[in-house]
């Protein structure tokens, strides 16, 4: 079998004009990298590309296949024995340690993806989200009743972050007065490669940035591990010191990267779509309007299109098994393919008009949650109900209100907004 080093040299084509690998491509908005990915989906829809910028700088380490049609990013995300995960998920290097740190059975494959999958999943199926559905009601009231008292502002931190931080954490058992720092420190994690947030924390080397990030998470998750082994309760934290896979607990490094996982994955991706759902909505009044109008039957339409349009999370990688084709592209074993939701979402094959924000697009078979398959997004039904339930409140209660320019985060990973103002135009 070829190794990721044989693939490496392996003969490859010349690298793309359209350069994914910049931090510059995606320090553009949404709009402005469409630009570029209408050109590739229609002629070139799988391309070759230079190693990553971004964390770790590594320009002579090996190259990555982006694919970013629709059909593609579900042939790969649905083909795991071909395209694995255990291989490493993230688009840009970063060292061994730290990924291992922190992504859980994301980076995994069958069986031990499954079972880990198992322990925390039965927390997060329709059925049980449901039950969750009058406190995430009441918290998602509570966040807009406090927007109302305040007034103008930002509306990442007045509102966006609030309601996805809360419910992740109030699941795992970690009290209030720890959810903001642990919250922040899952933005940090994923915000390493964006120089500005660098300087605002006055660190140079982003890979400082993220271990000082991924300590903060670790440690007060830890903390509440052990207590749970103690004190055991009803809470995820307990499931996870509890469990047994293969016939043995987890150690702590496994609890510790299960919640990092869960940190990061349930809170940045809810908090970045409301926060596109709302420039959107500032943007498209007439879709404001239509949602208004009906929101009770619109609002579920209305979440897919948003999930749809924020493309939350950007990217995802895989590893070729073996010696294959896509398109007629040879990729060899070894070889990293790269997906790109954005682009996967906004695919004219798939959708009419995807440049248009529709509340009402039904079929929306979106990519926002990923291409299908075995890591389909677990939080799915969990982030839907949060959306729906806070688009309720504010659409009832704040139905005027205008957003302005966000300010976006440069990274390759998150569709992140930093921060946003808010107009509630009482
Ligand atoms: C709008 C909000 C969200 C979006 C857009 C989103 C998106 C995604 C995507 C694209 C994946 C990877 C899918 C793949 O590789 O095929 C994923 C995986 C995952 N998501 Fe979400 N997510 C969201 C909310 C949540 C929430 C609230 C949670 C709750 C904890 C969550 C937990 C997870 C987990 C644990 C995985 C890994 C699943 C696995 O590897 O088996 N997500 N999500």
């Amino acid at each position: 079998m070829t190794t990721t080093a044989d693939a490496a040299t392996g003969d490859k084509p010349d690298h793309d004009p359209v350069d994914l690998s910049s931090l510059e491509f995606w320090a553009r908005s949404t709009a402005e990298r469409e630009e570029s990915f209408a050109p590739l989906r229609a002629e070139r829809p799988i391309t070759w590309h230079r190693a990553a910028e971004g964390v770790m700088e590594n320009p002579d380490g090996p190259g990555f296949w982006a694919v970013v049609r629709h059909e593609d990013i579900g042939y790969v995300s649905k083909n795991p024995k071909l395209f694995c995960s255990g291989q490493g998920v993230q688009f840009m290097d970063a060292p061994e340690e730290l990924l291992e740190a922190s992504q859980s059975f994301l980076a995994m494959d069958s069986p031990r993806h499954a079972k880990l999958r198992k322990l925390v999943g039965a927390a997060f199926t329709p059925k049980q989200v449901r039950k969750l559905e009058d406190t995430i009601s009441e918290r998602a009231d509570g966040i807009v009743r406090d927007l109302l008292d305040h007034g103008d502002g930002d509306f990442v931190q007045l509102v966006c972050r609030r309601l996805p931080m809360a419910m992740i954490y109030d699941m795992m058992g970690l009290p209030e007065d720890q959810q903001d720092a642990l919250a922040e420190n899952a933005d940090l994690l994923v915000s390493a490669a964006d120089a500005e947030v660098r300087a605002a924390h006055g660190v140079d080397d982003p890979l400082e940035l993220m271990t000082g990030a991924l300590m903060g998470l670790i440690g007060p998750g830890l903390e509440a591990a052990d207590d749970r082994r103690n004190n055991p309760r009803d809470d995820l934290m307990t499931n996870l010191v509890q469990a047994e896979v293969d016939g043995e607990r987890l150690t702590d490094e496994e609890i510790g990267a299960f919640f990092v996982l869960l940190s990061v994955a349930g809170n940045d991706t809810t908090r970045n779509t409301i926060a596109h759902a709302s420039v959107a909505l500032t943007e498209f009044r007439d879709q404001r309007r239509r949602l208004i109008d009906g929101l009770d039957g619109r609002l579920p339409t209305a979440v897919e299109e948003m999930v749809r349009w924020a493309s939350p999370v950007l990217t995802f990688r895989r590893t070729a098994t073996e010696d294959t084709e896509l398109r007629g592209q040879r990729i060899a074993a070894g070889d990293k393919v790269v997906m790109f939701y954005e682009s996967g979402n906004r695919d004219t094959e798939v959708f009419a008009d995807p440049l248009s924000f529709d509340v009402t697009r039904d079929p929306n078979p979106h990519q926002g949650f990923g291409g299908g398959g075995p890591h389909f997004c677990m939080g799915n039904m969990l982030a839907r109900t949060q959306l729906r339930e806070i688009w309720r409140r504010l659409l009832t209660h704040a139905p005027d209100f205008e957003v302005g320019e966000p300010d976006r985060l440069t990274s390759n990973f998150v569709n992140a907004v930093k921060s946003l103002p808010i107009s509630l135009n009482r």
